[in-house]
């Protein structure tokens, strides 16, 4: 029988699956309106796309946000569908909590992904919780060597763990557990959020940590809140109440914006195509990371992916042509394109 973390990471597929409101569909993004072009004076077929994100190349700046790995069959078929593709369409992959790396020998192989991916950026990801109860900056050394990834993602989760009968609640002195990682780490870190944000008091204090990169995963896109409130069999989860707790993912990006010359910025959370992007960018993303509109089709097949990245390719193309943009470095941080700056 599998580690506990496997059977966790299965019965959260489950719920996925059973429960399509853990995606919140909140469409933060909708009221932000752009100033369209009607003589954009450039030709759609010359907008270039590409970008170039810790020293590789993107054909356009997506990033698969990390989801899962682990001993089960089901979990290494998505990693390795979500790999192919990433290589494939020359974008971005972030692996799932690797914890479970530490404590199942077995789950290991689902991490193992530069076989099939060997060009594609990839991010590595472990709970910074996790540095509070016993995992040391050797482990995470451990952890980015043993699967060659470019940057080590640490995500902050307190909601979620707040909420889940079996979770870990003591994020004192989280700040400088950060900071002994990125000092031992030869990779970037970034520091990510899994649904809720990462506000400006956090950003102060993580560039204090020595953090260059944080992913905002704001709110509006899956809620973890919600998916752990069927995890339990008491009743007494405040998970359904929490369920729309957080910042919003563009909101997070706003605040911010006056560390824009310290941090690079990774939007998610919520983002559902190609204008969400784009509006992304234009409040200060380098790269968009989307998470659950893949989940199904990763347990299908590469295709099934690369028919969804191509779609989101397009859109981001159209809307970048509407605004008569030809490079995205001239969308990042671009307020003048927004209609209500
Ligand atoms: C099935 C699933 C598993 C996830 N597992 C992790 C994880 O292990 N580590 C992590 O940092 N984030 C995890 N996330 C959070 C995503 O990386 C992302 O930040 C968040 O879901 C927001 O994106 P979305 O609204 O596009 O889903 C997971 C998300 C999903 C849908």
């Amino acid at each position: 029988m599998h580690d506990p973390i496997n059977r966790r990471k299965l019965e959260h597929l489950q719920i996925l699956r059973d429960d399509p409101q853990t995606d919140r569909r909140k469409f933060y993004f909708d009221p932000i309106r752009l100033t369209h072009r009607a003589l954009p004076e450039i030709d759609r077929d010359a907008v270039d796309t590409r970008v170039t994100f810790m020293g590789k190349t993107l054909s356009f700046p997506l990033l698969i946000s990390g989801m899962t790995g682990g001993a089960d069959e089901a979990l290494q078929t998505i990693n390795r569908n979500l790999a192919i593709a990433a290589e494939a369409t020359g974008i971005a992959m972030g692996l799932g909590s690797q914890r479970i790396m530490l404590a199942d020998a077995q789950a290991r192989a689902s991490f193992m992904l530069r076989d099939v991916a060997p060009q594609t950026l990839l991010f590595g990801n472990l709970g910074a919780i996790q540095l509070n109860g016993g995992v040391t900056p050797a482990d995470c050394t451990r952890l980015v060597d043993q699967t060659g990834v470019d940057a080590l993602c640490l995500h902050l989760n307190p909601l979620q763990e707040a909420v889940q009968p079996e979770g870990d609640t003591n994020f004192s002195g989280l700040a400088a557990r950060i900071a002994e990682v990125v000092r031992a780490l030869k990779v970037p870190v970034v520091v990510k959020e899994v649904g809720t944000g990462i506000s400006d008091e956090d950003a102060k204090r993580l560039i204090e940590a020595g953090v260059t990169t944080i992913d905002v995963a704001g709110a509006g896109g899956t809620s973890w809140s919600r998916i752990e409130s069927h995890r339990d069999s008491t009743g007494c989860s405040s998970g359904e109440l929490f369920q729309d707790w957080g910042l919003p993912t563009p909101d997070a990006l706003r605040l911010l914006q006056p560390y824009a010359d310290r941090l690079t910025l990774i939007a998610s959370g919520g983002i559902r195509n190609g204008i969400d992007m784009v509006k992304a960018m234009i409040l200060g993303a380098s790269l968009c990371g989307v998470a659950r509109p893949f989940l199904d089709r990763a347990a299908e097949s590469p295709e099934r992916m690369i028919d969804l990245i191509e779609t989101l390719r397009r859109q981001f193309t159209t809307a970048m042509f509407l605004l008569g943009q030809e490079r995205v470095a001239d969308l990042i941080n671009n307020r003048t394109l927004l209609l209500h700056p």
